[in-house]
């Protein structure tokens, strides 16, 4: 059996607007990679953490390795395993990059094990990592991570994830503003009560979104991308958010969100040459602005973490 596993973790897209913690989908084009490999030496090691970014290696305080110490204390192997982590998605972005970690650490070492754990036992251990970074558990970026697509999470005790149709001809486009959210904080402003009315105006959404998504009705995900919740609340917290959203509906895209806690901003487009105007769009907005930023492109991502 192999002892060493390369692998590449992408990036999610958490809440989709009307789906807050339990809607996400996966993206192709960023995303982490990492190296897990086993070692006789037990224990859990991060012995590489690359990007320029200032996490943490000891393993207690480390998301990928929260996650690892929760299988490991499963498993119980007869070995341990280093982690090597190539940080490409930014801490604090908003597109699922402790999720990226959690998962990857898990998903390696089950390969190099055999598989003993299905995807939904893996979202188990890797909800651990994630409560570290966020301060609660949710497993809507990690589930997209480790399935693939678009996931609900019917449940997170115990854990059950659904997998969702992605339309063959769905694309994002992601605007990450190169400025620090918290998803720690980005909750703390939410309200813990919601009112019947906009409640009834969520379920209604997010149940038509999921009709919409199985029935590849490209109207319909119109119609029902709107978060009457979440979003006038953490949208302030992201600077020209209402202006980057008016732009990518003018330039054709189906809808627009804030991307899990923010500060990146999704848009769902009908074709890659929607997508791509929608970039473009955005882009004019925010070249104004001073802020630095990253735009991406990307299909959804059917197949998840992988190795590589
Ligand atoms: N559902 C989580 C939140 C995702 O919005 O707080 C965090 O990426």
């Amino acid at each position: 059996m192999k002892n060493e596993i390369k692998i590449f973790s992408p990036a999610t897209v958490a809440n989709v607007a009307c789906g807050f913690d339990v809607l996400g989908f996966c993206l192709d084009s960023v995303g982490d990679e990492m190296v897990i490999r086993k070692i006789d030496k037990k224990g859990i090691y991060i012995t590489k953490i690359e990007g320029g970014f200032d996490l943490p290696y000891e393993t207690e305080l480390n998301v990928a390795g929260v996650s690892a110490l929760a299988m490991y204390d499963a498993a119980k192997p007869n070995c341990g395993f280093e982690i090597e982590i190539n940080k490409k998605i930014k801490p604090g972005s908003g597109i699922g990059s402790s999720a990226a970690s959690a998962v990857g650490s898990v998903y390696g070492m089950n390969e190099l094990l055999g598989r003993p754990y299905s995807k939904t036992q893996l979202t188990e251990f890797a909800i651990k990592g994630e409560a570290i970074a966020s301060k609660c558990e949710h497993a809507d970026n990690l589930a997209p991570a480790l399935f693939g697509g678009f996931t609900l999470v019917k449940s997170i005790s115990p854990i059950q994830i659904l997998e969702i149709p992605s339309p063959d001809d769905l694309y994002a486009t992601i605007i990450h503003p190169q400025i620090e959210v918290k998803t720690s904080e980005a909750r703390a402003i939410l309200p813990k009560e919601v009112s019947l009315t906009n409640a009834i105006t969520q379920w209604a959404n997010f149940g038509s979104l999921i009709h919409a998504l199985h029935t590849s009705d490209y109207d319909l995900i119109q119609k029902s991308l709107h978060d009457v919740i979440v979003e006038p609340y953490r949208s302030q917290l992201i600077p020209h958010y209402n202006e980057v959203k008016t732009a990518a509906l003018n330039a054709g895209a189906l809808g627009a969100g804030i991307s899990g806690s923010g500060p990146s901003i999704f848009t769902l487009s009908k074709g890659i040459e929607s997508a791509k105007k929608v970039a473009d769009s955005i882009k004019n907005v925010y070249s104004k602005t001073g802020i630095a930023f990253d735009i991406h492109i990307s299909k959804i991502n059917t197949q998840g973490v992988k190795k590589i």
